[in-house]
């Protein structure tokens, strides 16, 4: 394994990245008993850090992990990590699990100190040809648990899910339960259909992504028409547009789907529009250097 000459954080100390260990009897490691956060950085400006840091704030309560930092404290740690990278634009990973414990035992210990880990990586805008073309998706029955809500590190059922797109050379798969469309394995899903955006509404079955939200607020500012409703996997197959996002793949046009076409299988008028607006709002407000 090959680990780039990064500065990372863990437990309270800066150190590069390749000489960080953690216990094996971690239950991160032994359980999957943690939650995680990925930051868009931009111009060195995390994007929304604050309501990341809320966030993860939700997942640990709903995970029942002390929060081991005040918000002042979570602020500072992603502000130390994003100036030591040598790079502008970065992706911050922040995990907290709750701690190494012995004997392994799924009851939560007395005694927990609960692990934190933050790295950054290189972030990069997704490929133009990826926003010219679109991408193609798969489809599956959402096999996770109940509490999508939670950005949880368990992350077994989206690795399998995700692996199905990539085993069909293609970028994500759309989550559907009881007929109903959820999101994607690792991002968010939107519908266009008559000039109108549709958005599955928030609920404890998916992450409402930061990006998510941006695009609602996005379609608000330019007047385009959105309602956040149930969508069924017909209304999916008979869209006009199919959109993706997330922190690390922006907005992304799905223009196939189980190779059935989307629309005309190109990017549709909305989705150029609405990722323009995209665009401006990041050179205009998260780049900007007054942004908190
Ligand atoms: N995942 N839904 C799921 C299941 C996700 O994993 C993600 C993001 C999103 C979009 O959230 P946001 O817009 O805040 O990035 C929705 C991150 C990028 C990951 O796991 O790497």
């Amino acid at each position: 394994m090959q680990v780039p000459e990064l500065i990372a954080y863990l437990n309270g100390a800066f150190a590069p990245l390749a000489t960080l260990q953690v216990p094996v009897l971690d239950r991160g490691f032994l359980f999957g008993d943690g939650v995680y956060e990925v930051i868009p950085v931009y111009s060195r400006r995390p994007f929304r850090l604050l309501e990341h840091i809320r966030r993860l704030g939700r997942s640990l309560a709903a995970a029942r992990i002390d929060d081991p930092h005040n918000e002042a404290q979570w602020l500072d740690l992603v502000h130390k990590l994003v100036a030591q990278q040598p790079f502008e634009d970065q992706s911050v990973y922040l995990q907290v699990t709750r701690g190494p414990a012995y004997p392994r035992n799924h009851v939560f210990p007395n005694v927990a100190q609960p692990t934190v880990f933050a790295y950054a990586d290189p972030l990069l805008p997704p490929a133009p040809a990826l926003v010219q073309q679109g991408v193609s998706a798969v489809s599956a029955d959402d096999i996770r648990w109940l509490r999508c809500n939670v950005k949880a590190t368990s992350l077994l059922a989206n690795v399998l899910l995700r692996q199905m797109a990539a085993d069909a050379g293609v970028t994500e798969t759309v989550l559907f339960r009881d007929g109903l469309l959820i999101e994607g394995s690792a991002s968010n899903i939107f519908v266009v259909k008559e000039g109108q955006l549709l958005a599955p509404p928030p609920s404890h079955l998916m992450l409402t992504g930061i990006t998510y939200d941006l695009v609602l607020e996005l379609a608000a500012t330019h007047r385009i028409a959105y309602q956040q409703r149930a969508i069924t996997a017909a209304e999916v197959r008979a869209a006009d547009e199919l959109w993706l996002s997330s922190s690390s793949k922006e907005l992304l046009a799905i223009t196939e789907l189980d190779d059935l076409k989307i629309g005309n299988g190109q990017p549709g008028p909305l989705y150029r529009a609405m990722y323009q607006h995209y665009l401006d709002f990041k050179r205009d407000v998260m780049r900007a250097k007054d942004v908190p």
